[in-house]
Parts: structure tokens; C-alpha cells; sequence
């Protein structure tokens, strides 16, 4: 019997194979273990033999299987390894596309790093905004024309989605007295669309108030932006203008560039070699009367702010025909640009 058993352990060719011949062998209902609970019933004089001999061949057995199970482990370890072995042959991961700045971002970023340079602080504001900010404390009292020309969003009688970046800077002189230089790039809403103009689009509002400022600091503040951001070359060029918180009001235009994309001429810049590219003036007294109680006296200061389109710099920088592909995100118009 245990030369049987010893056999069928060697051949056994697989860990559940073996483990069956443990159960044959070894287990309570094998030969061996019936033998071993007989021996209370043999004659007392050959229990000690047969006894010694039962578990001699137990140990025996066992320690076949334990030998024969660590080969089988082993081996199977091995066929699981080889199995699963990367096969190197294949083709690889597909690449990842690499993604970019979204043209309006980089844009804005360009900006609040240009006027960092020139010592600006950049601040944010709310999208939801009251009327007052939006129009009262900038020289647009109630029943005051520019509030039609606006096609403001009105949430209700007192809150509008605010429809240009001014209202901050009301907001940015209630938070801190003067001198005060900053930028506020964000949202701004309009109910007006077709391919120049969209119901949402970004401004960057610049404000300056000081003791001595003029004109002319807001001209050398707007060539230096002229220059960072369309190239070298630039001029600028001032016409008068009106908005109700600034007086004088200007446009400002930059002098012809070519588009940065293929360097052919921008098809904006045919014409009389100028673009209008933002609104300035010289900040109006009536506005400071409404921050009068924080410092800013009309009598001391003097201040300029300009306001921009973000979008329009972004489609003057790589010739983009229709403002409306900047929010479609289709990934065909995103990718162009590049990664
Ligand atoms: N807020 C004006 C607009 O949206 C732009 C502007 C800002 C003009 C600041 C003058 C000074 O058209």
C-alpha cells in the first residue's frame, strides 16, 4: 500500500491531483488512519509494532507530499510567469494627446502679466452684480441712456449679470484707498450674438488712481500693452470718445500687425491701418464722489481706467474670423493652436 501511495505521489501531476491523493491516503477514511484507530483492538503485544510502522509510513507520506507539492508549486509558478509575460512584440500605448491653453486663457494670462509688470495688482469680482455697482456709482443713474445701449441681463429690479468689468472698480476703490493700480480680467454678459458679438465674453478693466496722474500715464501704460502684446512696432493711436465714468473718454486703436498663426496681414487690418482694440479715459469726478468716504477726494487724485475685450485681442493675435468659435470648443478649432 505505501509503495502504491509513494508511486501515485510522484506522478502526480497537478496540486489538486495531490491533494486528492492526500484525502486517498491520508484522510480519515484511508487505510492508514483506519489502521492506526484499530490498534486499541489488537492483542497488546503487537501494538507497539504496528503502531510504530503506521505512523513511519505516515510521516513517510507525508513528507512525499510536501516534497511533491513544492515541485508542482514551482512548476506552476512557472507556466502562470510565461503565460503572462508581456509580450513585447505589440504595439505600444496609443500617444496621449497633449492639450493647451485654451487661446482666451492664455490671452488673459499674457495680460495679467504684462500688467503685473507695470505694477499692477489683479483682482476678481462678482459675475452677479447690483445695479449699482454695474451702472448707479459709475455716472449711469436710472433713466440714463447708456443703460439702454447695454442689453444688460437683468436677474431681477436690482441685480444684473454684470455687463462690462467697471463695476470693480468701485468695488476695488471701497476695499482700498489710493494710490491703487489694478487689473480685473473676468465674464461679462450682453444679450446680443452673431460673429463679433456673443451673450457672454471677457473684459480686462485697468484702473490707476493716484496723486498727479494724467493722460499721458495712461497713454505710456497702453503703448507698453500695445507693444507686449502685438509686437514691438506698435503705435497707438487715441480718438475721442464718450463713456459716462470717464472724462476725457477715449478709443484707442493699435496700428496694423500681422496675425502671429502664418504672419500673413491680419484681414482686420486692411483699411486704414488702425484697430479699435479698447475704451479709456480719465476716471470721472462724479465717480469718485461715490468713494469720496475712502480716500479718494477728486480734489487730490486723479485716476484713469481702460477696459478691453480679451476674446477680440485673442482673435486680433491669431486671426480668428468668428468670436462665436471661441466658445463652441469644438477640438477641430482648439487644436489648431497647437500644443
Ligand atoms: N466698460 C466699458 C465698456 O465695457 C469700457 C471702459 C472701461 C471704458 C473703463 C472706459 C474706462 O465698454
Amino acid at each position: 500500500l505505501v509503495e502504491e501511495a509513494k508511486r501515485a505521489i510522484r506522478a502526480a501531476a497537478s496540486l489538486a491531483e495531490l491533494e486528492d491523493l492526500r484525502v486517498r491516503y491520508l484522510g480519515r477514511k484511508s487505510e492508514l488512519s483506519q489502521l492506526l484507530r484499530s490498534i486499541g483492538s489488537l492483542p497488546p503485544e503487537r501494538r507497539a509494532e504496528v503502531g510504530k510502522q503506521a505512523n513511519a509510513a505516515r510521516r513517510e507520506l507525508e513528507a512525499l507530499l510536501d516534497e511533491r507539492g513544492g515541485e508542482l508549486e514551482r512548476r506552476e509558478l512557472e507556466q502562470r510567469l510565461s503565460a503572462d509575460r508581456v509580450d513585447v512584440t505589440l504595439p505600444g500605448d496609443p500617444p496621449q494627446p497633449l492639450g493647451r491653453l485654451h487661446i482666451v486663457s492664455e490671452t488673459r494670462r499674457l495680460l495679467e502679466d504684462v500688467f503685473l509688470g507695470l505694477g499692477f495688482k489683479v483682482l476678481e469680482g462678482p459675475e452677479v452684480e447690483y445695479d449699482y455697482y454695474n451702472f448707479t456709482a459709475l455716472n449711469i443713474p436710472p433713466g440714463h441712456p447708456a443703460r439702454t445701449t447695454m442689453d444688460t441681463f437683468y436677474l431681477d429690479g436690482e441685480v444684473v449679470l454684470r455687463t462690462h468689468t467697471s463695476p470693480m472698480q468701485i468695488r476695488a476703490m471701497e476695499a482700498e484707498g489710493p494710490p491703487l493700480y489694478v487689473v480685473v480680467p473676468g465674464r461679462v454678459y450682453r444679450r446680443d450674438s452673431d460673429a463679433t458679438h456673443t451673450p457672454m465674453f471677457h473684459q480686462l478693466e485697468g484702473l490707476a488712481v493716484d496723486e498727479d496722474i494724467t493722460l499721458a500715464d495712461l497713454q505710456g501704460v497702453l503703448l507698453e500693452f500695445a507693444r507686449a502684446v502685438f509686437g514691438p512696432d506698435r503705435e497707438i493711436r487715441l480718438r475721442a470718445g464718450y463713456f459716462p465714468f470717464t472724462e476725457p473718454s477715449v478709443e484707442v486703436d493699435v496700428s496694423c500687425f500681422a496675425c502671429t498663426r502664418d504672419g500673413s496681414p491680419c484681414r482686420i487690418c486692411k483699411g486704414s491701418g488702425w484697430i479699435e482694440i479698447l475704451g479709456a479715459g480719465m476716471v470721472d469726478p462724479n465717480v469718485f464722489e461715490f468713494v469720496r468716504d475712502r480716500g479718494y477726494d477728486p480734489e487730490r487724485v486723479q485716476g484713469f481706467a481702460f477696459g478691453l475685450g480679451i476674446d477680440r485681442i485673442a482673435m486680433l493675435r491669431y486671426g480668428v474670423p468668428d468670436l462665436r468659435l471661441l466658445f463652441d470648443n469644438d477640438a477641430r478649432f482648439l487644436e489648431q493652436f497647437g500644443a
